[in-house]
């Protein structure tokens, strides 16, 4: 099984970016923990991070294809990118959303994600464990939808 671990604008600088709502965890460490749990969990991780939208779009385009799964932090964009949005359900593979900080108790235009329609779940306001939950879940949603 391969994941897609994406994260988008302003990611890049975890650990130093607003650590009060963000952590000072860094992203290379948190993929670092991903990829200890993926070896565990005996799965496969790809991951990327971009600043800009296009990018983003052009990555699940082309690396859709070759897996089942995607776990997404669209930092900013999950606020109004409907391009996004559309990427993700056109890949037609199950999505889990991530956000370190709980968007729902921060300012009212953090609340609404325009990507949760298009996603299995979100997790939100767990910090950087919730790219291992988010995993976690996945790995085990993948592999009950396969067994059936
Ligand atoms: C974020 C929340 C967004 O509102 C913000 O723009 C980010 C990070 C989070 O992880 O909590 O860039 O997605």
């Amino acid at each position: 099984m391969r994941l897609l671990v994406v994260n988008g604008p302003n990611l890049n600088l975890l650990g130093q970016r607003d650590p009060d709502h963000y952590g000072r965890i860094t992203l290379t460490e948190v993929q670092d923990r991903l990829l200890e749990r993926a070896r565990e969990l005996g799965v496969e991780l790809t991951f990327f991070q971009s600043n800009s939208e296009g990018a983003l779009i052009d990555f699940l385009q082309q690396e859709a294809r070759g897996a089942q799964g995607i776990i997404i932090n669209p930092g900013a964009l999950t606020h109004y990118s409907l391009a996004l949005r559309d990427a993700l359900a056109d890949t037609r593979l199950p999505v889990m959303e991530v956000h370190l900080s709980n968007i729902h108790a921060r300012e009212e235009w953090r609340a609404r994600s325009v990507v949760a329609p298009v996603s299995l779940g979100q997790l939100s306001g767990t910090g950087w464990r919730g790219y291992l939950y988010a995993l976690d879940f996945l790995v085990a949603h993948v592999r009950e939808e396969g067994a059936r």
